[in-house]
């Protein structure tokens, strides 16, 4: 930008006309060569952008596991290059699922085999959205002392398929709070959901 601020005023000062015309030529096809470079550099990035899905990260936790979860599958998403809003469901509408690409959703399991009550409502708000053509995966923390292991994340799973979302990836579980090897688990789950969305970002 600033270059060609100084072109600009090369030019108002009239130096083609003066002795140092060759060199004003030359520094022009300078310019000229470093702009077209400029523009197929800012092309190129904005291919690259396109190409990454818009993602968006919606969870309940109550005692932090399934939050250590988001926060490590977001990891794996920008390990990748990719972008994730990342929100409490507490803080969002389901309507909103529709402005993006992609959705990631994560739940902890309460009661017998049900849904966080703060994700209940926006449960019942996915009745009336359509999520064709977008790319999904549900995550949430779990506790086997319990027999319905995780029936929040299988919930979800069902509740994204009505809506006409393409659930790419096995609902991931994890047991209470994720060691380090199910965070890194987390993380390749991110990476590898980027990957997914990127390859078939197209909102219906
Ligand atoms: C009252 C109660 C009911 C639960 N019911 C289930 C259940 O049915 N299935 C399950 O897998 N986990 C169940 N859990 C375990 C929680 O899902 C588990 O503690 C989880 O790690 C909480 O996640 P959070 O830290 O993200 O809140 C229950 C926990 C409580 C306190």
């Amino acid at each position: 930008m600033i270059i060609i601020i100084t072109y600009d005023i090369t030019e108002k000062a009239g130096l083609e006309d003066t002795h140092c015309n060759k060199g004003t030529h030359s520094f022009r096809n300078t310019i000229d060569t470093y702009n077209v470079m400029l523009l197929w550099r800012r092309r190129t990035a904005r291919e690259e952008t396109a190409a990454l899905a818009d993602i968006v990260l919606i969870y309940a936790s109550m005692t932090g596991n399934t939050e250590e979860m988001a926060d490590a599958i977001a990891a794996g998403i920008r390990s990748e290059g990719g972008e994730v809003v990342v929100k409490s469901v507490m803080d969002a509408n389901a309507s909103e699922l529709e402005r993006y690409d992609a959705v990631l959703l994560g739940a902890y399991t309460w009661g017998d085999g049900e849904l966080p009550d703060e994700f209940l409502d926006f449960y019942e708000e996915m009745d009336d959205i359509r999520l064709t053509g977008r790319k999904a995966a549900v995550f949430g923390s779990c506790d086997s002392c319990y027999p319905e292991y995780g029936a929040a994340v299988d919930l979800l799973v069902n509740k994204l398929r009505e809506t006409g979302a393409d659930v790419v990836l096995p609902g991931l579980k994890v047991e209470l709070s994720p060691s380090t090897e199910e965070a890194e688990a987390c993380r390749r789950f991110g990476s590898e959901f980027v990957k997914l969305a990127a390859s078939g970002a197209a909102r219906s």
